[in-house]
């Protein structure tokens, strides 16, 4: 079994956070829950109904879940190699946060909400503006890189999920929300908690016409995912990928 280190949270305005590290039959524990958010841990499952191993990703490939409310968007990715042991980063209300690395054999794993903080830009089964962009491939939110970044082409926000999501240009102001993961001993992906600032309960609010289209009802859109979570490439979740 995986098991992630200590997170520590700490800052000027904020008192430090421990977090305690995470077994598969317990959640995680914060002191202070601020920028700390456990769920029940939801199992990944692939689209045969598998539970989802990371020896079966594909490098680099955008896996969307649902993850912690029925209709919040998550992207899984692989990256090209480890992601930072440590990173710190800061909150708009000034809270530092620590990011500590991604999950899987070399620490390359990682997974973010797919909620762009700026205007809550997400994927959608018709279109998406929003996705992990390979490296290798230009965007044009992002010249000092190619590839190997989160961007969001609503306004071309980009974000470089090694150190935490972190926001490297464009108008978003924070990070992208690490969703966080761990790899049980069968070597199965499970989703436990998130990590940072998150934007869920503004999301829930305001898309009422398109959780009504896609998931029944806001009621059920805003329901917590229990038990497992279904993962699907964003080329099979969505018709139309924009990416500039
Ligand atoms: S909504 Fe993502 S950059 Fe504006």
């Amino acid at each position: 079994m995986e098991r992630r280190g200590f997170l520590k949270l700490s800052g000027t305005t904020a008192a430090a956070i421990v977090v305690a590290p995470s077994l598969i039959t317990e959640t995680l524990r914060a002191e202070d829950g601020s920028l700390y958010e456990t769920y029940d841990k939801v199992m990944l499952k692939d689209a045969d109904g598998k539970p989802l191993k990371s020896a079966n990703l594909v490098k680099e490939e955008n896996y969307v879940f649902n993850f912690p409310h029925v209709a919040t968007p998550c992207i899984l990715v692989q990256l090209d190699g480890p992601a930072d042991k440590t990173a710190t980063l800061k909150a708009d209300d000034g809270t530092e946060y620590i990011f500590k690395g991604g999950s899987g054999k070399d620490g390359s794993i990682v997974a973010y909400s797919a909620i762009c903080p700026h205007q809550l830009t997400h994927p959608q089964p018709d279109t998406t503006f929003f996705q992990y962009v390979p490296t290798g491939t230009k965007t044009l939110a992002y010249d000092k890189a190619v590839g190997g970044v989160f961007v969001c082409s609503s306004h071309l926000s980009a974000f470089t999920p090694k150190d935490g999501g972190r926001r490297v240009t464009g108008p978003a102001t924070e990070a992208l929300t690490q969703i966080v993961l761990e790899i049980d001993e069968n070597d199965v992906i499970w989703a436990v908690g998130a990590l940072g600032p998150n934007k869920f309960h503004e999301y829930l609010k305001a898309f009422k016409g398109e959780f009504k289209k896609y998931y029944g009802n806001k009621r059920k859109a805003k329901k917590l995912v229990k038990t497992e979570a279904k993962v699907t490439t964003l080329k099979n979740f969505s018709k139309d990928i924009q990416q500039f």
